[in-house]
Order: C-alpha cells, then sequence, then structure tokens
C-alpha cells in the first residue's frame, strides 16, 4: 500500500527526528480510527480514506524547513512549507494530481480551519488535535468541565468530539 512507503518517506525525510515520525503515526492511527467510525455513522457521506491517510501521514512535514529558514516550527511556516515536500513525496511516488492536490491544500491549512470545509480536511484536522491536545492545552492542569469545554471549542467533528471525550474524559 503507498500508505506504507509514505510512512519510509517519512522516516528518510525526518531521520533522526523520531518525535516528528511518532507524531505523525500516532495522527495516522487517529485518523484511521476517526475513517472507520464515519463510515459506520455516515455510511452514505462521501471520503477519501487515501486522502485523509495520506494527508495524515504527510501534515507536518513542513516542519523541517520551517525550522530551517525561520528558526520557528510556528503552524503558519508549516503550512507554507509542507505542500511543496509532500508534493515531492507524492511525485516520487506517482500519486495521482487530483488527489495530490487535494492532500497539498489541506497540508496548507491544517492549523486554520474554515477555509477547507471538505470532511476529508475536518477529519484529519481532528485526528492532529486528539494527539496535540494534551499537551497544547495542559490537559493535566485542567479539570472535567473545563476539558469539556475544550473538547467542544476545539474539534470540528462530533465524530471527533466523541472520541476526545472517551481519550481524555473517561476515568476521570
Ligand atoms: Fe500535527
Amino acid at each position: 500500500m503507498l500508505k506504507n512507503k509514505l510512512i519510509e518517506e517519512l522516516e528518510n525525510y525526518f531521520a533522526e527526528d523520531k518525535e516528528r515520525i511518532n507524531h505523525a503515526l500516532r495522527v495516522t492511527c487517529f485518523a484511521e480510527e476517526l475513517i472507520d467510525i464515519f463510515k459506520e455513522k455516515h455510511p452514505k457521506k462521501d471520503i477519501n480514506e487515501q486522502v485523509i491517510i495520506y494527508s495524515a501521514v504527510l501534515h507536518d512535514i513542513g516542519i523541517k524547513n520551517a525550522e530551517l529558514k525561520y528558526d520557528s516550527s510556528a503552524g503558519h511556516y508549516q503550512e507554507i512549507e509542507g505542500p511543496p515536500v509532500a508534493r515531492e513525496i507524492m511525485e516520487s511516488l506517482n500519486v495521482d494530481f487530483e488527489m495530490m492536490d487535494e492532500i497539498a491544500e489541506i497540508i496548507a491549512h491544517h492549523h486554520t480551519p474554515g477555509k477547507v470545509s471538505s470532511n476529508n480536511f475536518k477529519l484529519l484536522y481532528d485526528a492532529d488535535w486528539l494527539v496535540n491536545l494534551p499537551e497544547v492545552y495542559n490537559l493535566k492542569s485542567k479539570n472535567k468541565v473545563e476539558k469539556e469545554k475544550l473538547i467542544e471549542k476545539v474539534f470540528l467533528c462530533e465524530i471527533g468530539k466523541e472520541l476526545a471525550r472517551k481519550e481524555f474524559l473517561a476515568n476521570n
């Protein structure tokens, strides 16, 4: 499957930076979980699993050049630097053009929701937050009500919110 080749490319690209590789793999896992839930809950709605999974593998690929060029891993720079690198990798693996455009667009906006409104985008966005939420919002310091509010605010899809509640509110 192309996913595995993309993961190989990701590992080559980030090399010693295991943290970035692990992040992408964890986001990909959550993306796959969300895809399964989405298909079960909305069998008639259209999503493109490959677009979501490939976007998940490559979504933060811009971080390396952002740090090299601007000495910053800020989301804005990642969004600029990610798409060209992602395209180069996808071109080398002969991903079709239409799919490549959509993935590049998702990567270009994955820190700024609202501009791309597809379900493909929303599932990738929520998968990323399922990994990032504890650290970005120091979840350990929050009580249950605060966590609930945060989940409501951050996640775009109902299934993203549900999975977040399961991950972060259970046993609390
Ligand atoms: Fe990410």
